[in-house]
């Protein structure tokens, strides 16, 4: 019989279920958000969002993967037959984010280099869209390669791979023990440069100031919940994933209080720095914060380029903001792809190496196929935002009442969480996951269909929309589950023995 691979600690997974959870959406996602969405009053709605649904959320992903032992459709699979699709559809979104994810690596990966002779010059604008992405502003999709693109894409896919390859020990393990302390070095490092920045008070002051009367706004609530999903990486199949390798006895709430309050930790320092360095771009253009703030994109090619070249020593600053956010979205795509790989091996009873090489072939052929193209920007964006607004927050919701209404296994997983951990869960964490969390979903998603199908996605073409954004979530729920209805390449035995069950490894 197989034996699952397993962590050698605790400490190994909670550093690379932080490692999952720190990535591109802390450091260009979470300074923005707050700063539209009420600045210091924020803190608020985050902290609701993080306590009733990003934690609960993260105990059902725990519990899901360590008492099923299993990438998530053989976890889906174990728990009851008719809904392993749910785990097929998790694994989807995870190749579909994957693909683009490595791309906006790629992207940091380059301006860490150009960050050492300021290449975009004066214009940082023109260069990310002109020079460096040769964008075609009037195509709405084609395949013309950006070789200046493809190559670090490329180098970034081949050590995922390698790393995904040696193993969840000794690869996953391995790199987050050395990616994570490197990267809060370098984002430290960053964030203290920011804060001697003439102009930082100002930029501080900005992204603090709290605006109450935000919190009457039902936008700023949702724009809470939706940062938390991402960012904490819960809902589709990473913490399945990471948690179906720990060993029995591993105090699981616990853990994920660490990983929670880690992550938001880092998205606060990532504020912090991020608006220090707008407040100095502000001071030295004599324009107001509101004038220079973006978020995502924007922020990361356009803002930051823009601040290195303002500044003195500015390439060093260049080096550790663009480094941190490599090393960032590496230990997050790592797991991502991992949660392909692992499904993979389960279902087919493939061991790693062919199991990385068949799901790593077809992810990194699609990726370089899609993004480092003159049109890649803008099916990027597409892509980006329908398997968040959409894909995560769908699978999510219709997870969460199958294992609440459907099925009422809840007091199941509650029973497992407590058999393991320290942090006992009770009713409350059953409200939050079953209805509060629940409700929340199904408010978001059906706002966003309503506005999608009403005003399509900013003035991006409604061709791209329809096939990247509507086209690709749709196929992922049809592939999801046509894959529930292949055979699976495991035992019967293997299929229902959960390791767990054997009486010696019983608590
Ligand atoms: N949790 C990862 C991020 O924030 C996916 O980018």
């Amino acid at each position: 019989m197989r034996k699952r691979e397993v962590w050698s600690g605790r400490s190994v997974f909670i550093l690379a279920a932080i490692g999952s959870a720190v990535g591109l959406g802390n450091i260009w996602r979470f300074p923005y958000i707050a700063y539209e969405n009420g600045g210091g009053a924020f803190i608020v709605p985050y902290l609701v969002a993080l306590l009733t649904a990003g934690i609960p959320l993260l105990f059902v992903d725990y519990a899901i993967g360590h008492k099923f032992r299993g990438s998530p459709p053989l976890a889906f699979h174990r728990l009851k037959r008719a809904t392993e699709s749910l785990g097929w559809w998790q694994v989807g979104i995870c190749f579909v984010i994957g693909v683009y994810y490595a791309v906006i690596i790629a992207w940091a990966l380059r301006y860490t280099f150009f960050s050492a002779t300021r290449a975009w010059g004066d214009d940082a604008e023109t260069f990310f869209l002109q020079d460096f992405l040769q964008m075609n502003a009037d195509a709405t999709f084609g395949l013309d390669f950006v070789p200046g693109v493809a190559w670090p894409l490329l180098a970034i896919w081949v050590v995922v791979l390698v790393i995904l390859a040696l193993g969840v020990q000794r690869g996953i393990g391995a790199a987050n023990r050395f990616f994570v302390p490197l990267l809060l070095v370098l984002f430290a490092g960053m964030v203290v440069r920011a804060l001697t920045l003439d102009g930082a008070a100002t930029g501080l002051d900005a992204f603090f100031r709290p605006n109450w009367s935000a919190l009457t706004d039902s936008g700023v609530w949702i724009a809470a919940y939706g940062q938390i999903f991402f960012s904490l990486s819960v809902a589709f199949g990473i913490m399945v994933t990471y948690s179906s390798y720990l060993k029995h006895r591993t105090n699981l709430t616990g853990s994920g209080l660490v990983v929670g309050f880690s992550n938001s930790s880092f998205e606060i320092l990532a504020g912090i720095g991020v608006f220090s360095a707008l407040g100095f771009m502000a001071q030295a253009q004599g324009v107001g914060v509101d004038e220079v703030v973006s978020g995502g994109i924007g922020l990361a090619f356009i803002a930051f380029p823009t601040i290195v070249s303002q500044m003195p020593g500015g390439s060093l600053f260049g080096l550790l903001f663009f480094g941190s956010l490599v090393f960032a979205g590496f230990t997050s795509l790592i797991s991502i792809i991992q949660v392909c790989v692992s499904a993979v091996e389960d279902k087919t009873g493939l061991t790693r190496v062919p199991a990385v090489l068949l799901v790593g072939g077809v992810a990194t052929i699609t990726s370089l196929l899609l993004f480092p193209t003159t049109t890649g920007l803008n099916t990027l964006d597409v892509v980006d935002r329908f398997a968040n607004q959409f894909g995560i927050v769908g699978v999510a919701l219709v997870t969460l009442v199958v294992l609440a209404w459907g099925l009422r296994r809840l007091p199941e997983l509650q029973d497992h969480l407590n058999s393991v951990s320290s942090f006992k869960v009770g009713l409350l964490w059953r409200i939050f996951a079953g209805v509060l969390t629940p409700v929340v979903l199904g408010y978001m998603l059906i706002s966003e269909i309503v506005d999608r199908v009403d005003e399509g996605y900013g003035d991006l073409p409604d061709a791209l929309v329809t096939t990247f954004g509507w086209g690709v979530q749709i196929l992922v729920i049809v592939i999801a589950v046509g894959l529930s209805f292949a055979p699976w390449g495991l035992t019967d035995a293997e299929l229902e023995h959960t390791e767990s069950t054997e009486a010696g490894e019983r608590l």
